[in-house]
């Protein structure tokens, strides 16, 4: 039979079964890969966050001219020739989380052990669906999600499912409401469909995550579902504007089912009294769901934990580890109290997945998911959790809190930024530069960060507060120190009074 592989350069990595003819080859390839990366890393990664190209400017570096996409490649390429075209183009073009002057969105620089895990979930490729598929991997996400709610504070009823992140677990939460709480409420034999929603609110604050509104949507609720209810000062909702809202609700022959708190908003990372919202949700017989996709991490440090309070009150609960548990991409993660709630949710058995004993009943991930097939996203979260522990994760948590700290005080000190809230609730701070005689001070903010953008030495975002605009750090970045921020700090005042003039 002639050799199915002899058309490639490099048959030995393609045809891999045998170790005497590639074991070599794959170190080697192993070898390179991981030069690539920290060449990248200790080069262009610590050199700058973000390429001082704007988006025109970058599509053209990466497609060339037109700026489109290329064909597919149809014929091979060394591995040599592949990896030095990651080098060439696109290792220029990163955006690196690892940079001491990056305060991004929610990205962290990853935990090396977290890349380990990711290296060594591919190669064993487990699909985290039916047992068979993935087994010790069901056993891995089932420990590690035992972890997880333990953090929350769930018990032993209640069960975890890693997502693929935030707005995933978002969503499944809502259709476990709807098809759990709402139904009950509704009182019918099925899960609500159709016109049976229409008579359904839920209430969210001003600065719930978009996922929110968009799981309604994909569920079917229509628009004057949700209803947004306005958080405080500090971006909090509180249980009394709800309890208003809801009584509105009742009285118009409305009938309101579920409270969406967030612990940890992503505009400014403030946390909503979920203790009051737990109250009023059990009072009121709603389902109450908080998003702590980011905030519910800090529970990892026993300091910093009641920042976040109360989460063991909620029904569902969805926590990022891809957020502040410092993990390569995608791991997010929904909490539930009771297990039974997403085997109702989500169950379903496909003839292709009998079990002939069905004493035995293996652990079918699919059965609890809107996801089918799931990557081993379990390993690299289960691995770096053992390496660093929980206290040493709490103590990255605390490092980033103490880093926000420090900014929102160095920006009051310095007299000429307004910082709001003025006391960050977590480890995001909004700020914008007060540059003398400026009047659009709102269009000045983009200036501003598109400048330190260019310039290299960090990377903050934009947000809009209360209709103004503001930039913001997420200190999510354990490489960072109070010098980094002040050189972010330094450099941002100098270039704010070069692009006023
Ligand atoms: C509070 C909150 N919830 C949900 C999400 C969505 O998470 P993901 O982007 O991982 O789906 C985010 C993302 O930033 C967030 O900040």
């Amino acid at each position: 039979m002639a050799d199915p592989f002899s058309f490639h350069p490099e048959p030995e990595l393609i045809g891999f079964r045998d170790p005497a003819v590639s074991r070599s080859q794959l170190e080697e390839l192993g070898r390179r890969t991981w030069e690539a990366a920290l060449d990248w890393l200790y080069g262009e990664g610590m050199r700058r966050p973000i390429a001082a190209d704007g988006y025109r400017e970058a599509r053209r570096r990466f497609f060339g001219t037109p700026s489109e996409p290329a064909p597919a490649p149809a014929q091979p390429s060394s591995s040599k020739d592949v990896l030095e075209e990651f080098r060439a183009r696109i290792a220029p073009g990163v955006f690196s989380a690892h940079h001491p002057g990056s305060f991004s969105y929610f990205t962290p620089p990853p935990l090396p052990m977290s890349i380990a895990g990711e290296v060594l979930a591919q190669w064993v490729n487990q699909g985290v669906d039916v047992w068979a598929a993935g087994p010790v991997g069901a056993f891995v996400e089932e420990e590690v999600t035992a972890w997880l709610r333990d953090l929350v504070g769930i018990g032993r009823e209640g069960w975890g499912v890693l997502t693929s992140g935030g707005v995933m677990a978002n969503i499944m939460a809502l259709t476990v409401a709807r098809d759990v709480h709402l139904a009950r409420l509704l009182g019918g034999s099925r899960p609500p469909r159709g016109s049976a929603l229409e008579r359904a609110r839920v209430y969210t604050s001003d600065q719930a995550h978009f996922s929110i509104e968009r799981g309604l949507s994909v569920l079917g609720f229509p628009p004057e579902s949700l209803r947004i209810v306005a958080s405080d000062e500090r971006f909090r909702l509180h249980g009394e504007p709800v309890e208003r809202a809801i009584a509105e609700d009742r009285a118009a022959g409305l009938l309101p089912f579920a409270i969406c708190a967030v612990a940890g908003s992503t505009n400014t990372g403030s946390v909503d009294l979920v203790g009051e919202l737990a109250d009023l949700a059990r009072r009121e017989d709603l389902w109450l769901h908080v998003d702590a996709a980011y905030g519910g991490a800090v529970r990892l440090s026993e300091r910093d934990a009641a920042r976040v309070p109360d989460l063991e009150r909620a029904d569902s609960v969805t926590i990022d580890p891809h957020k502040w548990f410092f993990q390569a991409y995608d791991i997010g993660a929904l909490v539930v109290r009771r297990r039974e709630h997403l085997l109702r949710t989500f169950h379903r058995a496909p003839e292709y997945y009998r079990h002939p004993d069905p004493e035995e009943s293996p652990l079918n991930w699919m059965a609890y998911s809107i996801e089918g097939t799931r990557r081993f996203r379990a390993l690299k979260l289960w691995l770096s959790w053992k390496h660093l522990g929980t206290e040493g994760l709490g103590r990255l948590i605390e490092h980033n809190d103490d880093l926000a700290a420090y900014l929102a005080r160095r920006c009051r000190e310095l007299g000429d930024f307004e910082v709001r809230p003025p006391e960050p609730e977590l480890s995001v701070v909004c700020f914008r530069h007060l540059a003398p005689g400026v009047r659009d001070l709102d269009a000045h903010q983009d200036r501003v960060q598109r400048a330190l953008e260019r310039s290299g030495v960090g990377w903050v975002s934009t947000t809009t507060l209360r209709g103004r605009t503001y930039l913001r750090a997420g200190v999510v970045n354990y490489l960072s120190t109070e010098a980094d921020v002040d050189r972010v700090l330094d450099t941002l005042r100098r270039l704010s009074l070069e692009v006023a003039s």
